[in-house]
């Protein structure tokens, strides 16, 4: 295998894990407003939103592969991302605004919730792991970036 131990490797599954939840729920979600905006900017925000949930679907490919490489299965149905993920839903905005602060949102909790993460795993001998959430940290720092241009000061 990859010469990791057992503990080790259980504490990288429960990360991406939750990781892999919560991206999947931010990719449906901004996939949702890409399909329900409506807005004198429909069609910026419309394709905002969609390369934002493409990106967001590629990662998701990423996580769950990444959790193959460690050897252990990756939970893929809805009812074990409800249950693993620390983001909610929102079907219910309807204001352009309300949707990219939403997402900002969304995003900003999941820059702190890798940070924290990353710290947990300082011990952690599992240098690959450690790298691509590194790599997905700076993914949405850029996504936040981008999100919070759009809004007005
Ligand atoms: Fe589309």
């Amino acid at each position: 295998m990859i010469n990791l131990t057992d503990s080790d490797i259980k504490k990288s599954t429960k990360i991406l894990e939750t990781l892999l939840a919560n991206t999947y729920l931010l990719a449906l979600k901004t996939q949702n407003y890409h399909w329900n905006i409506v807005s004198p900017n429909f069609t910026m925000l419309h394709e905002l939103f969609g390369n934002q949930y493409e990106a967001l679907s590629d990662a998701i490919d990423e996580i769950a592969e990444r959790i193959r490489m460690l050897g252990e299965r990756t939970p893929a149905t809805f009812y074990k991302f409800l249950k693993l993920t620390t983001l909610t839903e929102n079907d219910d905005i309807k204001i352009a605004e309300a949707m990219i602060t939403t997402l900002l949102n969304d995003h900003e909790q999941l820059i702190l919730e890798l940070r924290t993460t990353l710290k947990a795993l300082d011990d952690s001998d599992d240098e690959g792991t450690i790298d691509f959430l590194i790599g997905r940290l700076r993914e949405h720092e850029k996504t936040a970036w981008m999100l919070r241009s759009h809004l007005s000061l």
